[in-house]
């Protein structure tokens, strides 16, 4: 099967598309033919050795957590899933970004009718690090809050979920997104020099919780306009959260089958967007990364092996 590789530490020419040997599922597991799996800026930083102290990778390297698609085998412990069934997951194996991937049945979902491969494939790392960032700072709705990275594909998402608890949000972003905040009931805010103040304006002076997701000086900004730390989450600043106290909480922290259930009803019926800005063919993974690490993606890029 086709599959992606890298060999060392590097920058985006180190991705390969490889011929290798199709995994065979555990006893709690399935094999899955993948129909689509997200892409992540985090794996950009694992391939480029950033991450190296935190989450080393060992060569030749696989990649991917996202993954949607279609049961071929089941392990032999498996009871909830059969062959053909459609289903919605994650791996922490680096290995979705591949034709087939071994998942332990406990992390998928079956597809809810309606749910595009697209959004199925590409809505666990988002929408559990989105989940759990509005977990963390718990807005509302006597709240305001900042979300950083708004139309980004954590943000995207946490923007809406902290609507639908009735806060009114606030959601940094460049102009070209503020209409679909808009359209999602949230207010937008330019980044860039004199934001702190742009942000009094538009909440009126009172900031209660503060979402980053995008890292470099957002902490900060929350503390000067008086966030209380503990209302403060950032899933990219670990650094400067652990200086003044902040959450750190990210995928980890709601990384499961119910919550990914969960998001995809709601996706499902359309009470949750998830923006598909690209799809690439497997074979073209490397103009993915070059496309993501623009740093200007509006939800989600996808894979279709
Ligand atoms: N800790 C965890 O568990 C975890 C999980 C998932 C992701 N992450 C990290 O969270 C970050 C966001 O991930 P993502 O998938 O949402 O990224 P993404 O989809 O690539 O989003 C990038 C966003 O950054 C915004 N942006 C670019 N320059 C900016 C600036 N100077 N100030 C503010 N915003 C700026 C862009 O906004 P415009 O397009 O509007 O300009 C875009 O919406 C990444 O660093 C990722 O590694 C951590």
């Amino acid at each position: 099967m086709k599959a992606v590789r890298f060999h060392e530490y590097g920058g985006i020419d180190v991705l390969r598309v490889e011929e290798v040997e199709r995994p065979v599922p555990g006893p709690d597991q399935v094999l899955v033919e993948v129909r689509a799996a997200g892409i992540q800026p985090g794996e950009a930083m694992i391939r480029s050795g950033g991450l190296h102290e935190r989450w080393p990778a060992t060569f030749p390297s696989g990649q991917g957590s996202d993954l949607a698609g279609v049961i071929v085998e089941v392990g032999s412990h498996v009871r909830g899933f059969a062959v053909g069934d459609e289903v919605l997951g994650f791996t922490h194996d680096r290995a979705s970004h591949a034709e087939f991937v071994a998942v332990d049945d406990v992390r998928l979902t079956p597809r809810p009718k309606g749910l595009s491969w697209e959004v199925a494939g590409s809505l666990h790392v988002a929408g559990a690090t989105a989940y759990a960032c509005v977990f963390a700072v718990d807005p509302g709705p006597s709240d305001t809050v900042v979300v950083s990275g708004a139309a980004g594909g954590v943000g995207s998402l946490a923007v809406q979920l902290a609507r639908r608890r009735g806060a009114t949000v606030i959601g940094l972003a460049g102009e070209p997104n503020h209409a679909w905040l808009k359209e999602h009931g949230v207010i937008p805010v330019e980044y860039g020099d004199g934001l702190a103040e742009r942000i009094r304006q538009a909440s009126g002076g009172n900031v209660d919780a503060f979402i980053d997701t995008f890292g470099t000086g957002y902490v900060e900004l929350a503390v000067e306009l008086g966030v209380r730390p503990e209302r403060i989450n950032t899933i990219r600043d670990w650094g400067t959260a652990a200086k003044f106290g902040a959450q750190t909480v990210g995928e980890s922290g709601a990384a499961c089958a119910v919550v990914l259930g969960e998001l995809a009803r709601l996706a499902a019926r359309g009470e949750l967007e998830v923006p598909i800005a690209r799809t690439y063919p497997l074979d073209r993974v490397q103009d993915a990364f070059r496309d993501l690490e623009q740093r200007h993606t509006h939800g989600k890029i996808v894979l279709r092996p």
